[in-house]
């Protein structure tokens, strides 16, 4: 299982890129497939449909089982909101015989949320957690219960799946839970695509960001009591949270 990093080749590891070359077989959600770049002479591709994770993992566990040298690719680190949960548990709860030989192995990638923090600053400098806003796998108010008692905590938090067409109020509702917590004037991180062609981050305030402008390709960095923002008078915007609370 393979993690191809936020976007683009600069932040593949090694490691990841010489998986994929080696790969007979590439499985995957279409647009991580193709984000892979061109196939190898020979190398057969699999793409799929997003929510057909159980599937696209047993379908790779049988290739393997075959003989094939199959790469699962997922974007970002594959243990992250990702397929390589659906791999390790499918062979877990639902085994096949015929897969006891496959020899499985878990690529870790850059995460959104690092790659993210790394372009302005370093707002994960301290605690902080990663949540996922979407609650088509698990009920909204798990996500509601999680935030409440995370931002209660001060933990700097890292919004995965923040909205989508299918879930258009979620993220006003994730942030006014939040805002229990924390100031108007908390720095918060909107990363959109980041290193890809299309990237765009900026550093704005709890009380200015507005959901109608955020989508599926970003991630949200929301700071703690302790996280800061400044102008470095180059007009580019830094945000950190200190490591010490001797403040
Ligand atoms: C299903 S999760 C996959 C996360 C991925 N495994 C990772 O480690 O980054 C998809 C979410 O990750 C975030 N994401 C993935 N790639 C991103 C990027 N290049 N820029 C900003 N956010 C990204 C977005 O919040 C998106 O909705």
């Amino acid at each position: 299982v393979v993690g191809l990093g936020p976007a683009g080749d600069e932040w593949r590891t090694p490691a990841a890129s010489a998986r994929l070359a080696e790969a007979t077989d590439v499985v995957g959600y279409q647009r991580y497939v193709d984000a892979v770049g061109p196939p190898r002479p020979g190398q057969v591709r699999h793409p799929s449909d997003n929510r057909q994770e159980a599937a696209r993992a047993r379908q790779a566990l049988d290739l393997a089982a075959s003989g094939r040298d199959v790469a699962v690719v997922s974007s970002g680190d594959p243990g992250v909101f990702a397929m390589a949960t659906a791999v390790v548990e499918e062979r877990h709860r639902r085994p096949d015989p015929a897969w006891e030989g496959v020899d499985l192995e878990v690529i870790p990638g850059v995460t959104a949320a690092s790659a993210a923090a790394a372009r302005i600053g370093a707002p994960l400098g301290h605690d902080f957690c990663t949540i996922s806003l979407s609650d088509v796998l698990k009920p909204w108010s798990v996500v509601e219960r999680r935030l409440d008692a995370a931002a209660g905590a001060d933990f700097v938090l890292a919004l995965y799946n923040p909205t989508s067409s299918q879930r258009p109020w979620q993220l006003a509702q994730a942030l006014e839970v939040i805002g229990r917590h924390r100031s108007e004037h908390t720095p918060v991180v909107v990363a959109r695509a980041v290193g890809s062609d299309e990237e765009a981050v900026a550093v704005v305030t709890l009380g200015s960001l507005d959901p109608g402008t955020i989508d599926m390709r970003t991630v949200l960095v929301v700071g703690s009591s302790t996280t800061e923002a400044y102008d470095d008078g180059t007009g580019r915007r830094w945000a950190y949270t200190p490591r010490s609370y001797e403040r």
